[in-house]
């Protein structure tokens, strides 16, 4: 089995700081209510990005020291992305010159990047691809319905993006992914209805539709499991993991996480604050801006969670 390491990083947030303060100017919330019940202070939104441009950019970080041409795979996880067809990996590809690679999307919400990082690693490990790019990529300013108050607060745009190379010293420990459908009512994003010569439906664009308490119940109980299985397969004591990545939800989850994993709050990293919760892309984002606190050898743990239900942890050393 080829060994794999994480290469280099990258991440873009649109331009437009959205506040707490501003939202609460036209839906009845209080940026008291959101810093308490959520940890957010700020997310980005579109004002002229898009999913195939907050991705490119991304991307063009992560690779800046390389010949796009030496890229064989590209995978993107959206659960919004610009069209369906083509997919964002492959307008990506086109606007980065990789030219080499196999691009496609994967639909695993906020633990898409999670799963595609499983899927370019998988692909490093036997042999069909040398450096593989992986991108979370999310506008959910246009899929949250902005009357809702128990939504629109939570989430923001952006993107973040991994490159992952062969090398003889692997550096990718061990995987925990799970899913279970029979959650997947507790967070929906409806696509388009059938409408065809048999069937008719009624078409109105759909928005979020979020249990949030049952979500909340869900990861609280799930990302611990997880992350304590991941450590067990890649034979890593907690007390080794330098930093702790988590999807940037909620401030309570990672708060109840890193209590009921007995671990110091201090080594979750966090930035949800300025964010909020970019879905597939909040871990490699939170990843871009924590590498400065990581060296060498480090060992950190990358997690995510969301719709599907769908569930990740990856360990991995820096
Ligand atoms: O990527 C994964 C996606 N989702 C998640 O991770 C979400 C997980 N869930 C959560 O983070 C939390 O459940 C929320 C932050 C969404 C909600 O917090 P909560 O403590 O579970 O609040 P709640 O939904 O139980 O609502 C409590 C009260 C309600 O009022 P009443 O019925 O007690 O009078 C809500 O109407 O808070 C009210 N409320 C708000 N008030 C002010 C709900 N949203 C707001 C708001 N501002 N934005």
């Amino acid at each position: 089995m080829r060994g794999v390491k994480i290469l280099s990083t990258g991440m873009c947030v649109p331009k437009y700081k959205l506040t707490n303060e501003k939202i609460s100017t036209f839906i009845d919330t209080s940026d008291e209510w959101i810093v308490q019940r959520t940890g957010i202070r700020e997310r980005r939104i579109v004002t002229d990005e898009t999913t195939v441009s907050l991705a490119t950019n991304a991307a063009k970080e992560a690779i800046k020291d390389i010949d796009p041409l030496e890229i064989d795979l590209i995978i993107v996880g959206t659960v919004s992305p610009d069209q369906m067809m083509p997919s964002t990996a492959c307008s990506v590809q086109a606007e980065i010159g990789a030219t080499n690679a196999i691009a496609f999307d994967i639909s695993a919400a906020c633990s898409g990047f999670i799963y595609a990082s499983k899927i370019a690693i998988e692909a490093i490990n036997c042999g069909s691809a040398k450096k593989a790019l992986v991108i979370g990529a999310e506008i959910f300013s246009k899929v949250v319905d902005w009357n809702d108050r128990g939504t629109c607060i939570l989430f923001g745009d952006g993107s973040g993006a991994v490159l992952y190379g062969e090398t003889d010293e692997n550096k990718i420990l061990a995987f925990d992914v799970g899913s279970d459908g029979n959650l997947g009512q507790t967070l929906v994003l409806e696509n388009q209805p059938i409408n065809n010569l048999f069937v008719k439906n009624e078409y109105s664009p759909s928005f979020i539709k979020m249990d949030g308490r049952a979500v909340y119940r869900f990861a609280v109980n799930v990302v611990p499991k997880s992350i304590t299985k991941a450590l067990e397969k890649a034979q890593v004591n907690i007390d080794e993991i330098k930093l702790f990545v988590l999807h940037q939800a909620n401030e309570r989850i990672i708060s109840s996480v890193a209590k009921n994993l007995g671990v110091d709050i201090n080594l979750f990293f966090k930035n949800l604050d300025k964010y909020g919760n970019t879905s597939g892309a909040s871990v490699p984002i939170a990843l871009h801006e924590a590498k400065g606190k990581l060296k060498n050898g480090d060992k950190i743990v990358l997690a995510g969670f969301g719709g599907g239900l769908t569930w990740g942890s990856m360990v991995a050393q820096w």
